[in-house]
């Protein structure tokens, strides 16, 4: 483009006003297309299905309650952290998570391989009240959860709603919701969150394995 021309753009705001849309267009295209691929591109780990029922419901009860402004579910690639928490997350580990869990607030432990490391027993105290288990623990207590009955019918809304978005959940998983949820509290629920939390993940990281 030659220097007549280039004032040419400079003196005419219409002109000009189209060209800048058309260059932040691009910039943003660059970023935002990349985005709608991300499903393909990210692959579930093997073995991590959809939550079932009840482990999604509790998930909604964590998300909820805040439990993320204290705790987060991402274990970070240093040696400090897979000593500690193990295997360090993977993006394929959290594909059913809407939204994700990851955090970065750390006031408690990470929680994202919790599952199995306590009883469910040892959970239910400790939600209800932490300091009955561990007595320097300055975690709140949610003492409601055990009296807060859940809503199996709301339930099934949400696997109906999940499944638009892609989650391959079946009629009869659907169906079965009902019975799975009946009867079960918040802090079952809850529970079995906490539970399944970080079983599909990949053997604790060896010495020398880090990226
Ligand atoms: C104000 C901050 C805070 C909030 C909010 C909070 N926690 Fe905690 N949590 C802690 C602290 C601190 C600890 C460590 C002491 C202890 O074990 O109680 C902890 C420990 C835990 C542990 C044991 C982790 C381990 O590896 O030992 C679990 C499980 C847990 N919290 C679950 C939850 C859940 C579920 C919620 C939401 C319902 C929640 N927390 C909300 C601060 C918090």
């Amino acid at each position: 483009m030659n220097e007549h021309s280039h004032a040419k753009i400079e003196k005419n705001v219409g002109l000009m006003a189209v060209l800048i849309a058309v260059a932040i267009s691009f910039g943003g295209l660059a970023e935002i297309v990349p985005l709608m691929y991300q499903a393909e591109t990210i692959q579930p780990l093997p073995g991590v299905t959809p939550y079932p029922p009840l482990q999604l419901a509790g998930r909604d009860v964590y998300v909820r309650e805040g439990c993320y402004n204290c705790h987060s579910q991402m274990i970070r690639t240093l040696r400090f952290e897979t000593e500690r928490y193990g295997h360090y997350s993977l993006a394929g580990e959290s594909v059913y998570d809407r939204p994700f869990q990851w955090g970065s607030k750390r006031t408690g432990p990470d929680l994202a391989r919790v599952g199995g490391r306590y009883s469910d027993d040892w959970h239910r105290m400790h939600l209800t009240d932490p300091r009955s288990v561990v007595p320097e623990s300055n975690m709140p207590s949610y003492a409601w959860l055990q009296s807060t009955p859940l809503d199996a019918a709301l339930m099934q809304k949400k696997l109906a709603a999940l499944r638009t978005l892609g989650d391959p959940y079946s009629d009869e998983q659907i169906a079965a919701a009902k019975t799975e949820l009946d009867g079960k509290n918040e802090l079952d629920a809850v529970v079995a969150y906490l539970q399944g939390l970080g079983r599909h993940a990949p053997a604790a990281a060896a010495a020398g394995d880090q990226p």
